[in-house]
Formats: structure tokens, C-alpha cells, sequence
């Protein structure tokens, strides 16, 4: 797994992925959370110092939003679904 992605519609704004890995998740206006790797796209590679980090995110998501994948997203975060 080394891209990722969060659904937005549906991310309940729990804000649990930031505090887990906060080099890769942050917040919009509405507490909605997004990849700051590359605003969400899911296209660029997770650096590897931070991937057990978003793995955490991905696994305490109580929403199941943070997606993972071994290819981008190209934006779509049910491209894999
Ligand atoms: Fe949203 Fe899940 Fe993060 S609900 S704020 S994507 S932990």
C-alpha cells in the first residue's frame, strides 16, 4: 500500500487520521480530511518513514474513508472499491 486517499463524502470529520499521522492528513474549513501529499488525489507515493503511520489512519478510520492502494487513486477514492 503506497498511496492514499480519503472518501470526503464519506470522512464524518472523526479527526482521528490527523492526530495519527499528521505529516499526512489535515483538515478543510469543515474538519472534512484530506492527503496532504498532493491535495488529496491519492497520486503521490506515501514517503516510507510516514507509512506506518497512515496504516494506523487507515485502520482507526472509523468510517473506513482512508483508502489504500498499490496504484494512484487518479482522485477517485473508490477506484479500487
Ligand atoms: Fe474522516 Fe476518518 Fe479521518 S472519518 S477525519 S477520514 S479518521
Amino acid at each position: 500500500a503506497n498511496y492514499t486517499i480519503v472518501d470526503q463524502d464519506t470522512c464524518i470529520a472523526c479527526g482521528a487520521c490527523g492526530a495519527t499521522a499528521p505529516e499526512v492528513f489535515d483538515y478543510n474549513d469543515d474538519g472534512v480530511a484530506f492527503s496532504l501529499l498532493d491535495d488529496n488525489k491519492g497520486n503521490k507515493q506515501i514517503p516510507g518513514e510516514w507509512l506506518e503511520d497512515v496504516e494506523d489512519a487507515f485502520e482507526g478510520c472509523p468510517t473506513e474513508s482512508i483508502r489504500l492502494a498499490e496504484a494512484p487513486f487518479e482522485g477517485d477514492p473508490n477506484k479500487f472499491e
